[in-house]
């Protein structure tokens, strides 16, 4: 795909982060917007990003984990804009704990929208784009889809499936509709809010500090849950380049898009030591900090 130029894309999870910056980055780029988000506020934030672009936008208010409300939306969009030919899977959460102290509730809120959501929406949309002469469905997973690290089961049941779903579509398409690009992206740390926004038992979190602060996979661990979103947003990549990166390999139609050296030196891990990839990790984080490069932090403009 060249091109977004008149393409109508749809974001969900575009009130933040990387959804926010996809949609500003499109219709930058020139092509109709449809913003979706469970937080109406940031979603009207978005809007207001948008409203310098001669484009067509189009905001809903909606929980992606709500099958009958993503069930309702390509017929809206069609109705709104002409056609779907852009589907960006982004809307995520996370949530930290250990699997034996793991609330049940928040393991199904995590699996209802990352993996939930992304299924609902494929399954809505696909027979709106299976038809569209270039259309692309981009389906975010994460390392975290190819690595595991403790204290993210129900994050990597979520991504890891995320994955494993989009490769098995990815194979199908290309054998009957190759002109539906089918993409799963893989972002390394990107400063966004989805640490702030995590659901955390404060009791918890304070019961495993001492633990986290000595453990190789959190060294230099926050005091508090404030601090963790706060460090964890002003440490990534800034998600407009994050943004970039993702549109840039639908234009190459990369089925596989990689974010940060960090994610592509965590996947060069997991592919030399299958077994072990996390033995490896005290030999390459210094090289992620020695290469670390600042100018990511900031904002793509
Ligand atoms: N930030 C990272 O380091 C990172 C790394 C790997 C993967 N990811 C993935 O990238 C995607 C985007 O996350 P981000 O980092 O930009 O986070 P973010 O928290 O900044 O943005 C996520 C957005 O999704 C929305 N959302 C949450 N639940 C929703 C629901 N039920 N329905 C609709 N919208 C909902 C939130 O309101 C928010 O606006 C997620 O899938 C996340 O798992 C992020």
């Amino acid at each position: 795909m060249k091109s977004f130029k008149e393409k109508v894309a749809v974001i969900t999870g575009a009130g933040s982060g990387m959804g926010r910056y996809l949609a500003v980055l499109l219709a930058k780029d020139g092509a109709d917007v449809v913003v979706c988000d469970v937080n109406e506020e940031t979603l009207n934030e978005t809007v207001e990003m948008l409203r310098k672009y001669n484009v067509s936008v189009s905001s809903h208010v909606l929980d992606v984990a709500d099958k009958e409300a993503i069930e309702e939306l390509p017929e809206k969009v069609i109705e709104q804009h002409g056609k779907v030919d852009l589907v960006f899977n982004n809307a995520g959460v996370t949530t930290g704990s250990h699997f034996k102290d793991m609330d049940e509730d928040n393991w199904d809120w995590v699996m209802g929208i990352n993996l939930g959501g992304v299924i609902n929406s494929t399954r809505a949309f696909i027979p709106h784009m299976i038809d569209r002469p270039e259309a692309a469905i981009v389906n975010t997973s994460s390392i975290f889809g190819m690595v595991a690290v403790p204290g993210q089961t129900v994050y990597h049941a979520t991504k890891f499936a995320v994955r494993g779903f989009t490769e098995s579509l990815a194979l199908e398409m290309a054998d009957t509709n190759p002109n539906l690009q089918i993409h799963c992206v893989h972002p390394g740390h990107i400063g966004t809010n989805i640490a702030s926004t995590a659901r955390m038992d404060e009791e918890e979190f304070n019961k495993n500090l001492e633990e986290r602060k000595n453990s190789i996979f959190t060294r230099g661990a926050p005091d508090s849950l404030e601090e963790m979103g706060n460090q964890f947003r002003e440490g990534g990549m800034h998600p407009s380049k994050a943004a970039n990166i993702i549109l840039n390999g639908v234009k190459k139609n990369k089925r596989r898009i990689f974010i940060g050296l960090d994610a592509k030196l965590l996947d060069l891990s997991q592919r030399l030591f299958p077994k072990h990839y996390h033995k490896t990790w005290a030999f390459f984080m210094p090289f992620m900090l020695l290469f670390r490069d600042k100018k990511q932090l900031k904002s793509l403009d």
